[in-house]
C-alpha cells in the first residue's frame, strides 16, 4: 500500500504542529494580487491593496532578480506586519522559490517563523508531483511546531510543467494542506515546447478554418483557446479533491479585453479566481469572478421554485430539476459570499 490510511492523513506531521484542516475555510478569492516585496514604493501601497484585493501575495520567485531575493524575503515579512490580515479577512499569501533553488529553505523558514500568524497560503511553483508537496508539508509542519502556530498554513501549487500536468490529480490529493492550483501558462508553455512567447490568452495562429466556399471566396476563421484542455483538466482535479482552481497570469496588461475574456472562460469552466499583475486587472477580476446580477436573479428564482431541491419546475420555458437546483446553488452561494465583502454588488444582488 503506497497511501496513508485515512486516519493518518489528517494527523499533524510534526509533534506540536496544528491539526490539518478537514474543510477549507470558505473565502472569497477572486484575485490573487502579486506584489514585488523588495520595492519599498510598491510595499508602501500594501494597506491600500489589502482594501481592494481579496488576496495579496508577496512574490519571491520569478520576476524578482537574483540579487533582490533577500530583500524580497525581508519585504514579505514586513508585509505580514503592515496589515492585520487575519482580522481584516484579506488573504495574505507568498509565492516562494522552487524546492530545488538556493532560496526555498530560507523563504519558507523565515515566512513561517516570522510571519506565520498572518500567512494563509504558501504558493509552491513548478510542482512536478506529489513528492514535492510531501516534502514541503513535512518541512512546514516542523516550522509550525517551532513557531507554536495554532492554525495550519495551506499550500497552493502552480501547474507549470508537463510532469505536473500529467500528475495534477495526485498533486491535488497530496495533502490536506492543499488549498488550490493555478495555471502557470508561461512556464508550462516553455516546458511543453509550445511555440508562443505570450503569457496566457489566445494566439493569432491557433485557430480553426471554415470549410472552403464553393465560390472560392475567403474562408472565415477564428482563434481558439489553447488553454481550454489544461484549465478543464485542472478544474476536474481540484474539484475532485475539494480544492479550488485558479486561472493564473495574463501578461498583456494593455489588452484588457482579451484578459477579461480569458478570465471569463476560466470562471465559466469552474475557476474561483485568477492572478492580478496590475491594479487594472483587480477590477477586471472583480467584474468577472462575481456572478452577474441577472444570473443571480435567475438562480434565486430556481431555488425558490424548488424549495426542497427536488422535482421539476418550468421557468421562462426552461426545464429545472434537482441538477439545475445545484447549479443555481453554486451561483447563489457565490453571490452571498461576494455580498459579505462588496456592498455595491450586495445591493445589485438584493435588487435583482
Ligand atoms: C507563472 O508563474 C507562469 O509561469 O505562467
Ligand atoms: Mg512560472
Amino acid at each position: 500500500m503506497s497511501q496513508k490510511t485515512p486516519r493518518n492523513f489528517f494527523k499533524p506531521l510534526a509533534i506540536g504542529a496544528p491539526d490539518p484542516m478537514r474543510e477549507l475555510p470558505v473565502r472569497l478569492e477572486r484575485m490573487i494580487h502579486f506584489v514585488p516585496p523588495h520595492l519599498e514604493k510598491v510595499r508602501a501601497k500594501v494597506p491600500q491593496m489589502a482594501d481592494q484585493a481579496d488576496v495579496v501575495l508577496a512574490n519571491l520567485e520569478d520576476a524578482i532578480p537574483a540579487d533582490a531575493k533577500d530583500a524580497a524575503r525581508d519585504g514579505a515579512i514586513e508585509m505580514g506586519k503592515m496589515v492585520g490580515w487575519q482580522a481584516k479577512g484579506t488573504g495574505f499569501w507568498s509565492r516562494v522559490n522552487p524546492l530545488n533553488s538556493p532560496w526555498f529553505q530560507e523563504d519558507v523558514s523565515r515566512l513561517v517563523l516570522e510571519a506565520g500568524e498572518q500567512l494563509d497560503v504558501i504558493m509552491l511553483p513548478k510542482v512536478e508531483g506529489p513528492w514535492d508537496i510531501h516534502f514541503a508539508d513535512q518541512y512546514v509542519a516542523q516550522l509550525e511546531a517551532k513557531a507554536g502556530l495554532k492554525r495550519p498554513i495551506l499550500f497552493h501549487a502552480i501547474l507549470e510543467t508537463a510532469q505536473g500536468m500529467a500528475l495534477v490529480e495526485e498533486i491535488a490529493l497530496a495533502s490536506p494542506r492543499m488549498q488550490g492550483i493555478s495555471l502557470g501558462p508561461a512556464d508550462l508553455a516553455a516546458d511543453r515546447k509550445m511555440k508562443t512567447t505570450r503569457v496566457g490568452g489566445g494566439h493569432p495562429y491557433y485557430r480553426v478554418v471554415d470549410d472552403p466556399n464553393e465560390d472560392g471566396s475567403k474562408r472565415e476563421s477564428a482563434q481558439q483557446d489553447p488553454w481550454h484542455y489544461t484549465i478543464a483538466r485542472m478544474v476536474d482535479a481540484c474539484r475532485m479533491a475539494g480544492i479550488n482552481a485558479f486561472y493564473g497570469p495574463f501578461g498583456d496588461i494593455a489588452d484588457s479585453e482579451a484578459c477579461e475574456q480569458q478570465f471569463r472562460n476560466a470562471f465559466l469552466l469552474g475557476c474561483s479566481g485568477t492572478w492580478s499583475l496590475h491594479p487594472s486587472q483587480i477590477e477586471i477580476a472583480k467584474r468577472v469572478f462575481s456572478p452577474a446580477p441577472d444570473e443571480v436573479k435567475f438562480a434565486r428564482r430556481i431555488l425558490e421554485a424548488m424549495p426542497d431541491g427536488t422535482g421539476v419546475a418550468m421557468l421562462d420555458g426552461k426545464m429545472q430539476d434537482d441538477a439545475t437546483w445545484k447549479q443555481a446553488k453554486v451561483i447563489s452561494d457565490l453571490a452571498d459570499l461576494v455580498s459579505e465583502k462588496d456592498p455595491e454588488l450586495a445591493k445589485a444582488y438584493a435588487a435583482s
